[in-house]
């Protein structure tokens, strides 16, 4: 399966930058939306470019992100992560969550070594060979249920009616959150990422904190239910995780608030991101929908398109690390707090690791290597679980609907406003059921 993306031509002619990276910036919302230009002069003409308007370097080529994500000590999450967060508003944005949403619960996930490795341990005790075995056919059959409900229909948005309450059913059954509401957490969702994503203003600040409060005072109810009695789920499984260390067997409770909401947020905003783009090719690119059909039934084929899917339009755009000393990095010496943001995005466009980049040809030898997922300790915990849910997503839109088309043109798509991810706003579709 392979050919050329009319996107790529539709992304080079929209974007504005025009090879000068000094008038360029990505904080630009048009370059946000349509980045594959700006990353190739960042790759060609400054690959640790320090972007002024965002404050941070970016680092845009595959070789680069590989030393960063190697050495996880001297290029920080922890310390990257909380010089993001809440930008300019962190005093007052901690005061109104240990206020009213039960304390401020440090993304325990996102620390260094050696915390991290115990924290991450035990979070994996979430991902058992036992529940990753259950999967296939519960998300089938959410999957399946939902585009049978919307088939009939001719019409919805991939984004707001597929793609998000898709994937927050299938990570709310996962961690056992039953009679969920799936707009109260797609709008937690939300107000999570805008905290790393450095675009918000105070105004949208308090509201994402306020939003913040009431998904914390939510979570915090259900592993109190799980502590007092244990279910057939995640959140149980992180409460009574174990492992061998004789001072810190196990999570601390504002571990597991923080671990149970890590799962929710980074399960559902990344993989509805990814349903969003899987439903976009499919309705730019018919073509691509038609050659699925024919492998519906063929596993290897359908992990090979998810996985060049993911390397062509990585939903996490960029994350952030911070330098702990002064070190060398693609030829530019960065100081000791230098802040990097990460273009993973960037990497999976490199040239030199993957010839012609923006053609989707999932037979390509070296698929496996894109950095969606991020690579090291800090890889992607959830991904067994993302690449299935993307992988029957594919597979039961194409084997259930026809004919999907965008109902607006290409150019009206928009995006969020972040640097963080690469997430279309809606999706405005005609389809019509497989005969
Ligand atoms: C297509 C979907 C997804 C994408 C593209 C994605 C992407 C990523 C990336 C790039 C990282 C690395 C972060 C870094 O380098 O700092 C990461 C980490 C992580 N992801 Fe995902 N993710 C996806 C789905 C999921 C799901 C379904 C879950 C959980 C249910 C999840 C949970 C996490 C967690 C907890 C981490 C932090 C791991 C650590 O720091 O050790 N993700 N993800």
């Amino acid at each position: 399966m392979s050919m050329d993306s009319s996107e790529a031509q539709v992304q080079a002619a929209g974007c504005p930058v025009g090879g000068d990276l000094l008038e360029a910036t990505l904080t630009d919302p048009v370059v946000q939306a349509r980045p594959n230009a700006f990353y190739q002069a960042l790759r060609s003409q400054d690959p640790v470019h320090f972007d002024a308007k965002l404050g941070m370097y970016l680092v845009s080529r595959y070789e680069d992100l590989q030393t960063v994500l190697r050495d996880p000590l001297t290029f920080s999450v922890q310390k990257g992560y909380a010089e993001q967060y809440a930008k300019g508003f962190a005093a007052e944005f901690k005061e109104i969550v240990t206020r009213d949403g039960g304390g401020f619960f440090t993304d325990a996930i996102m620390s260094d070594p050696p915390y991290h490795t115990r924290i991450r341990k035990l979070m994996e005790k979430a991902f058992t060979a036992h529940r990753v075995k259950l999967l296939e056919p519960q998300i089938t059959a959410i999957v399946s249920g939902m585009i049978e409900r919307m088939a009939d229909k001719g019409a919805g948005d991939g984004v707001k009616e597929f793609a998000v309450p898709m994937t927050i059913a299938i990570i709310c059954a996962q961690l056992g959150l039953d009679h969920f509401d799936a707009q109260r957490i797609q709008r937690w969702s939300i107000a999570v990422t805008a905290q790393i994503g450095r675009m918000q203003t105070r105004e949208q600040m308090l509201a994402h904190a306020k939003d913040i409060c009431d998904l914390q005072n939510y979570l915090i109810a259900r592993v109190r239910e799980r502590e007092a009695e244990p279910r057939e789920d995640m959140i149980s499984d992180l409460v009574h995780a174990r492992i061998d260390d004789p001072e810190h067997p196990k999570l601390t409770f504002s571990e597991v608030v923080s671990s149970v909401r890590a799962l929710l947020i980074a399960g559902n905003e990344t993989t509805a991101t990814a349903l969003g783009n899987l439903l976009y090719i499919f309705a730019t690119q018919p073509e691509m929908a038609a050659r699925l059909y024919q492998y519906v039934d063929d596993d290897r084929m359908l992990n090979r398109f998810v996985e060049e899917l993911l390397r062509l339009e990585p939903p996490v755009r960029g994350l952030s690390r911070m330098v702990t000393r002064e070190v060398e990095l693609g030829g530019k010496v960065l100081p000791a707090g230098a802040h990097l943001l990460l273009l993973y995005a960037s990497a999976n466009d490199d040239e030199q690791e993957f010839p012609c980049p923006r053609s989707f040809d999932a037979n390509r030898g070296n698929l496996g290597r894109h950095l969606s997922f991020g690579a090291g300790i800090h890889r992607c915990v959830g991904l067994s679980l993302a690449r299935m849910e993307i992988k029957v997503a594919a597979r039961e839109f194409v084997r259930r609907l026809d004919h999907i088309k965008l109902a607006i043109a290409p150019e009206e798509i928009t995006y969020l406003p972040t640097v963080a991810t690469r997430s279309i706003e809606r999706l405005p579709l005609t389809f019509a059921r497989r005969a």
